[in-house]
């Protein structure tokens, strides 16, 4: 039987800070509001030649770094987000390219903030199943372009960045234990895109009425919050037999620390237990968790044996708990020289550009005459 490890990590965010008292110049907020109503205080913007992919493939980059492992081992790259760059192409297609992943299948997934859990939980089952040895999972937002900057309901939640696990086949026992995952469309309203999609294509109207930004029922999605993140969190820690007192750590979405406040008196656990870092990226949503992970790796929150639960909450609505048995780094042979692949990856990338051209030259000459 194959396990599925988490063997590799990496975060990227952008440079440019937006604090609470930058928002104060811009709506009618302040600093205090948002710190006691969410915990928030300051989030990533990304700048604009940043975008959900290329800040999906620096943390994608890091990952395989930490997992010493190469592109082209690749079988499958999964992208969750909620911003992505098209409708189509799926934006994992484009890190596929970027990052030089010749062999890997591609394609992205929308489950909203809950998105990098459904991700990894798609990515270990691949594994387990025996089809796939190596998996490279992302979350990636750039929000910051789809919130409405005069509505301060919504402008002082959300942020940018992207975090990235390499999963990988190994016969030892550990790494993701189990999962739940769940959904309830009745609630999709209460945090929503409206416009955009093939209900309502893009167009003046569309525009004009502010339909491409975060519509959200603030209060209604706290309430389904508090009620779901303790509950998943339980499940799926007895899907393997093991309680709140077997947990080293509780990594859960970064969305307000008056919702994971909750979600640890529900599980009657210390808050110390919870990994917690929006206060200085805001709500990036799917890239949430694996940007707090890593965070937490590196403050030496995460050793390798640790039980960790990540669980999240989003739009859908939907949500769900993944427990993992954390293996930390593995050892190291040979380094691979990541820095080479990204040069290899876009001379690659060019030359299969090039000979597409070339090939529509030559079906223009010869292959009409078939
Ligand atoms: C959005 C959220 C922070 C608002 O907090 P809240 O305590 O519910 O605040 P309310 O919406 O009840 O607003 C309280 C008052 O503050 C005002 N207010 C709202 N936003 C404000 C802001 N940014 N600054 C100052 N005042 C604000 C409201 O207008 C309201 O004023 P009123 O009492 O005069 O009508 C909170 O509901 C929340 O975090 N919900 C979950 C959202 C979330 O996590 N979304 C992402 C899911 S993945």
């Amino acid at each position: 039987m194959a396990y599925a490890h988490i063997t590799g990590w990496g975060m990227a965010v952008p440079e440019k800070i937006l604090t609470n008292d930058d928002l104060s110049q811009m709506v009618e907020t302040n600093d205090e509001w948002i710190r006691s109503r969410t915990g928030i205080q300051e989030r990533r913007i990304a700048a604009d030649e940043q975008s959900s992919a290329t800040l999906a493939t620096d943390a994608a980059i890091k990952a395989l770094d930490v997992a010493n492992l190469k592109p082209t081992d690749l079988d499958l790259v999964i992208v969750s987000s909620s911003s992505p760059e098209h409708i189509f192409p799926s934006t994992a297609s484009l890190v596929q390219d970027r990052i030089g992943a010749s062999k890997a299948g591609a394609f992205d997934l929308s489950a909203a903030c809950t998105g990098f859990i459904y991700a990894v939980d798609m990515g270990a089952n691949a594994i387990r199943s025996g089809s796939l040895q190596n998996v490279l999972v992302i979350g990636t937002e750039t929000l910051s372009r789809f919130v409405d900057w005069t509505d301060r309901n919504t402008c002082i939640l959300f942020g940018d960045g992207a975090g990235a696990f390499v999963l990988q086949a190994d016969e030892r026992p550990g790494g993701v234990l189990a999962s739940v995952l769940h959904s309830d469309g009745s609630g999709g309203d209460l945090l929503t895109l409206p416009a955009g999609g093939s209900k309502q294509p893009a167009d003046a109207a569309t525009v004009r009425d502010g339909l491409h930004f975060i519509q959200m029922d603030g209060k209604g999605v706290f309430r389904f919050a508090t009620r779901v993140m303790a509950r998943a969190t339980k499940e799926a820690i007895e899907k393997v037999g093991l309680t709140t007192d077997d947990l080293d750590l509780v990594v859960p979405h970064q969305a307000n620390l008056r919702i994971i406040d909750a979600a640890a008196r529900g599980l009657k656990m210390p808050i110390e237990k919870f990994m917690i870092n929006l206060e200085r990226y805001g709500n990036t949503s799917t890239a949430s968790i694996p940007i707090a992970t890593v965070e937490a790796f590196e403050r030496g929150r995460l050793k390798a044996g640790d039980k960790v639960v990540f669980v999240g909450f989003g739009a859908g609505l939907t949500w769900g708990a993944l427990v993992a048995e954390w293996s930390g780094p593995r050892p190291v042979e040979k380094r691979v020289n990541h820095n080479l692949y990204v040069v290899w990856a876009r001379i690659r990338s060019l030359i299969l550009r090039g000979m597409r051209i070339v090939e529509g030259l030559l079906w223009g000459k010869y292959g009409r005459k078939k």
